[in-house]
């Protein structure tokens, strides 16, 4: 990937992708900011390289239409407040307006432009929109690592008409995730979780062949235990994928890899904030129950595995965690992982916001800021966002 270190940025229109896709509450504010401080060192470095910097994001998914809510105004105060620096925001993304103000900008300013996605040729990346883009800056730069599974104009379109190059974030990103696939230190583990095996095959079988051992909790993992004869009483399950998932555990003998399941569980009648949790061995679930944590023998027997690793890849978590009674799990997961020494990374959203709530954020290798474009690069597909960076 080339590298803004490569290049001369003074006076420069440095045109940067980044992705301020954050979430918010009713009144607007961000409730959760990771994915702009994560931006901050490459923002700092081309500003003061004294270029010009046009930042470009978008925010939710307004459908190509102008929304108040979808509005980035938000991001660029708190934006300003961190970099206790001004943060211009623009009315729009392309237009007369837009270019006249950019004109303005001085050596080492920054501008935020509004919603990319206000325009539906965004998402089309289409190649006017693209141009239109592009002919705000000199220099492209991407960091929007969360985004680049999206080949959209603002994240693959004007590379096509501007040198590209990688920011910090995007080059840190992918040099973590590459190193766990593709140089890590085995034993190699992946804790699997979340509710669905649905999108997560193609990462499965990926990861089969790459790791040593996957354990796997949470929905998905019921899938599994029922593919093996087990019965797993009211708990969700994909009924259509049990047979693939009879051939990743066939995979897995096969290959001499190890797929661990859960032992024991958390049981409840219903999954509510009141329902009445009780612990059961995996073999005695009864009808009219479902699963909703991993139990402490799972626990147990996932933290001996954590321990044992040299590589760790953590995708989704082992139970419904939003539920205070059956987070248990995943915060033991997150703390056998925070206190074990080996290279530790957290792709998805899920798995990393477990993390911070427990403040172990500090304690792991390395958290993604992707959740879908974590997920498309574990699966070994190419990211359009990364690949415009590689010329
Ligand atoms: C994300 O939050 O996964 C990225 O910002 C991409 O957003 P999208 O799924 O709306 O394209």
């Amino acid at each position: 990937m080339r590298s803004i270190r490569e290049i001369g940025l003074k006076d420069q229109r440095v045109l940067m992708r980044v992705d301020f896709n954050v979430p918010m509450d009713k009144e607007g504010n961000i409730t959760d900011d990771a994915r702009i401080t994560a931006a901050v060192p490459t923002i700092q470095y081309i500003s003061e390289q004294g270029a010009r910097l046009i930042l470009m994001s978008h925010l939710g998914r307004p459908d190509g239409q102008r929304s108040e809510k979808y509005s980035l105004k938000p991001v660029a105060l708190h934006l300003s407040e961190l970099l206790k620096k001004e943060v211009k925001m623009a009315d729009d993304c392309i237009g007369p307006q837009v270019t006249a103000a950019i004109e303005q900008l001085k050596s080492g300013e920054i501008m935020l432009l509004e919603n990319v996605r206000f325009h539906s040729a965004e998402e089309e990346n289409d190649v006017e929109f693209s141009k239109q883009l592009a002919a705000l800056g000199d220099v492209f730069v991407n960091d929007a690592f969360g985004t680049a599974h999206r080949a959209h104009s603002s994240t693959a379109g004007v590379a096509e008409f501007l040198p590209a190059y990688a920011g910090f974030l995007l080059e840190n990103e992918v040099k973590m995730l590459r190193q766990v696939l593709e140089h890590p230190e085995c034993p190699r583990l992946a804790v699997l979780g979340g509710a669905k095996i649905k999108d997560k095959l193609g990462l499965i079988s990926n990861l089969l062949d790459k790791m040593d051992i996957l354990l796997i909790g949470g929905g998905m993992a019921n899938t599994f235990l029922k593919a093996q004869g087990i019965c797993i009483g009211k708990s969700i399950c994909e009924d259509k994928l049990l047979d693939e998932a009879k051939k990743l555990m066939l995979t897995a003998e096969s290959q001499k890899k190890k797929i661990i399941l859960p032992l024991d569980a958390v049981l409840a009648d219903s999954l509510s904030e009141d329902a009445a949790a009780a612990v059961c061995d995996i073999n005695a679930i009864p009808e009219d129950k479902m699963i909703l944590d991993i139990g402490p023998q799972t626990i147990a027997a996932f933290s001996r595995e954590i321990d044992r690793a040299h590589t760790i890849i953590w995708n989704g978590p082992v139970g419904a965690y939003e539920f205070e009674q059956f987070s248990v799990g995943t915060d033991a997961i997150a703390r056998a992982m925070a206190s074990s020494r080996a290279v530790t990374v957290i792709g998805g959203g899920d798995s990393a916001a477990a993390v911070h709530k427990l403040g172990l954020d500090k304690e792991f290798t390395h958290i993604s800021t992707g959740g879908g474009a974590t997920l498309e690069f574990l699966e070994g597909i190419k990211l359009p966002g990364v690949q415009s960076c590689e010329w």
